[in-house]
Parts: structure tokens; C-alpha cells; sequence
């Protein structure tokens, strides 16, 4: 099996299987607990289906909208997500390069394995940056100063983390950033002797935001889970999302918002836009979908918000039917995860083009000419 033969998500999830030692599959495609909620975000598109209309002279359709003030050519972006650098060697320099030639957001975690400035350098498309709140104030104050002098033009604040989810496949396989060889690991890693060489004759592995400020989780070997509850602020509070809009001053989203009230609430303190997001299943299992969520968030913000839709996309379709739900946009981490895991920048690009290929097919198939003729009359619920 090669790139060429990944039509879909559940091919690139195979090729990235075989490519990728199990502790790192298994991260990517994890859930927390059960996992229902990661199944689930899937499955509720399937609860309405797609309402086409005929001889609507489509022609070429535009797929392009604007979100974070950016107008961007494909209604679906990289979600941020971290340590980029285990799928692929080349990491987020690779997602970063694939976006932008895609003309679509490439978006950086705080724990990402490339530093700001190395992606600013890297690819010149638009890009977001993903901040945690840690313990220590100095650092939320460095990486948002680091952003506005490296050109990153929007921001957004992940608010479902303030405690790492029960993420039982990586305690099974004993994932650690940087991954740690133990009895369990070193047989996978030994059966992927491909990946250990790039691993090992490329740029060292660590946390390139945050290593001037902890060895923890760059060369101190922790898993993700410790990580997060060892560095991360569970107090955060609404107080310190607004202090992070104040500082920021440009396009802002809050990302893991599913409640209509904190939707409202995110208005308020001056966010421009929130990722409709349970964190691809990874947090709190038994949480509602982000899709399901959609058309009751949409109803209570109107266009006062750009509601970006994140969790369980794998098709041109869902995708559509988010947006016609009133998502401005969508975004995807496992897909191009998997797709980064199969063939570093060269798969990025696949999965974009296979999804930008299914999106412009159905929007011709919907009798759509733009993005903005999406609307809820092409949705019915079963
Ligand atoms: C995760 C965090 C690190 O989901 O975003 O693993």
C-alpha cells in the first residue's frame, strides 16, 4: 500500500498503522475512556442528510470563505495539534508547506516540534496559533509576544484541557513525548526500523515553544497526560481568557466551546470566533458532538461569531452539511494526522486534495454555487 492507493480517511489511517510505531498510532487515534464520544462525533453526521438541487448551472463552484479575517480557498483547515515531528520527520514544516500550498490554515499547538519562528520562516500561508495556558503567566506572555513579531495573524486559546482525559491506549502503550523505550515500546519501535532511522538522523525531538522554558517532555521523557496536569493551569478561569484576547488584540477563538452559554459568553469578552470542538473525542467521554451541538450554538450567536466546526470529519460531506448547518468553517486533526503519518508533506497534501475533490464534486451534486449558498434547506433530519 503507497499514498496513491489512500482514497480516504480509513486508508490513510492503515498506511499510517503500518508506517508508525503502535505507542504513536495509538495516540493519534485514541480517544478517552470508552471512546464514545470519539465514535459519536463521527456518527452524528449521520443523523440528517443532504438535500440536493438540480440544474442549478453550478459550473465551477467558488469553495472559498473567510474566517480569522482571512479568506481562505477550502472551507476546511489543519486543526492544531502536537508533536507533529513523531509521524513524519519533517513535522509541522510539512503540514505547515502543505496548507499553504492549499491555501488553507496550517494551525500550531503550544506543543508543537517546531518553534514559531521556524514555521514563519517555513511557509507564508495563514496560520493560527494554539495556546495552553501554563502555570507559569511568563510563558503565556512569551508565546503571544513570539506570535504577534512572527506574523502569526490568529490566535486561539484551548479551554477544554485544564486536565488531560483518560486516555487508556497510551497507558497501555506507555507513550511518552520524547517517546521512552521500555520493554512494551522497543518491540514496535524495532518493527519500524524506517521510522527509527528518520527519527534518530533528524533534528532532535522536542517541544520547540516551550524547552527554553522546560525540559519536560523535550528531553525530560512524560507522558502527554502527566504533561498536561503537571504544566497546564487548571484554574483557568474566564479572567485569564480575557486577559489572553486583551494582550492578543487580533482575531480570536476560543477552542472547545460546546455550551450555548459559553458560546454567548465568548461574544462577550471579545472573541471573534470559537472551535465548536470536544477535543476529537480525547477529554470528556460521554460529551455531546460538536455537530450535534451546531445548530443550537448557530441559533444563539448568529453572525456575531465564526463557529468553527471540529471533531469526527472524514468526508467532503460532513463538511457540508456543517457548514450548511452554519459552521463558517471545519477543521480536522486526526485525518492529517494520519495522512502526515503516510507520507509526511506529500500526504498532507493528498488527504487536502482528496478532501477539496470531494467538497467542490458535492457541492456541484447540491446545486451550490459558493459556500454562501449553503444554507439549512439542504439539510433534512431522518
Ligand atoms: C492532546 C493534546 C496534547 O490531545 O492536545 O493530546
Amino acid at each position: 500500500m503507497n499514498l496513491n492507493d489512500c482514497y480516504n480517511y480509513d486508508d490513510f489511517r492503515k498506511l499510517a498503522k503500518k508506517n508508525l510505531p503502535a505507542p504513536i498510532f495509538h495516540y493519534i487515534d485514541g480517544g478517552s475512556d470508552d471512546e464514545t464520544t470519539l465514535k459519536r462525533n463521527t456518527e452524528s453526521f449521520l443523523k440528517c442528510d443532504l438535500v440536493p438541487n438540480i440544474l442549478a448551472s453550478v459550473g465551477e463552484p467558488d469553495l472559498s470563505t473567510t474566517v480569522f479575517g482571512q479568506k481562505i480557498d477550502m472551507p476546511l483547515f489543519l486543526a492544531p495539534t502536537a508533536m507533529q515531528r513523531l509521524y513524519h520527520h519533517d513535522g509541522d514544516k510539512a503540514s505547515a508547506r502543505a496548507a499553504e500550498k492549499f491555501g488553507t490554515f496550517y494551525s500550531m499547538s503550544t506543543m508543537a516540534t517546531s518553534s514559531i519562528e521556524e514555521i514563519a520562516n517555513t511557509a507564508g500561508g495563514p496560520k493560527m496559533f494554539q495556546l495552553y495556558i501554563h502555570k507559569d503567566q511568563g510563558l503565556t506572555d512569551n508565546l503571544i509576544d513570539r506570535c504577534k513579531s512572527s506574523g502569526f495573524k490568529s490566535l486561539c486559546l484551548t479551554v477544554d484541557t485544564v486536565v488531560a482525559g483518560n486516555r487508556e491506549r497510551d497507558h497501555r502503550w506507555g507513550f511518552t513525548t520524547p517517546p521512552k523505550l521500555t520493554l512494551k515500546s522497543i518491540m514496535s519501535f524495532a518493527a519500524h526500523p524506517k521510522w527509527a532511522f528518520n527519527y534518530l538522523t533528524h533534528k532532535k525531538f522536542e517541544l520547540a515553544n516551550v524547552s527554553h522554558w522546560t525540559k519536560k517532555g523535550s528531553s525530560i521523557a512524560k507522558g502527554v497526560m502527566e504533561y498536561i496536569n503537571e504544566q497546564y493551569d487548571p484554574a483557568m478561569s474566564w479572567k485569564d481568557a480575557e486577559y489572553v484576547v486583551k494582550k492578543w488584540g487580533g482575531p480570536f477563538a476560543l477552542k472547545g466551546v460546546m455550551s450555548v452559554e459559553d458560546a454567548k459568553r465568548a461574544i462577550d469578552i471579545g472573541a471573534s470566533a470559537i472551535l465548536l470542538s470536544n477535543h476529537g473525542g480525547r477529554q470528556l467521554d460521554g460529551s455531546r458532538s460538536p455537530f450535534d451541538q451546531l445548530p443550537l450554538i448557530k441559533d444563539a450567536v448568529g453572525d456575531k461569531l465564526e463557529i468553527i466546526l471540529d471533531g469526527g470529519i472524514r468526508r467532503g460531506t460532513h463538511v457540508l452539511k456543517a457548514l450548511s448547518l452554519g459552521a463558517t468553517a471545519c477543521s480536522f486533526g486526526k485525518g492529517f494526522l494520519f495522512a502526515l503519518g503516510a507520507g509526511g508533506q506529500a500526504g498532507v497534501e493528498q488527504i487536502l486534495k482528496r478532501m477539496r475533490d470531494e467538497i467542490r464534486r458535492d457541492m456541484i451534486l447540491l446545486g451550490c454555487k459558493s459556500i454562501k449558498e449553503l444554507n439549512k434547506t439542504k439539510i433534512a433530519y431522518r
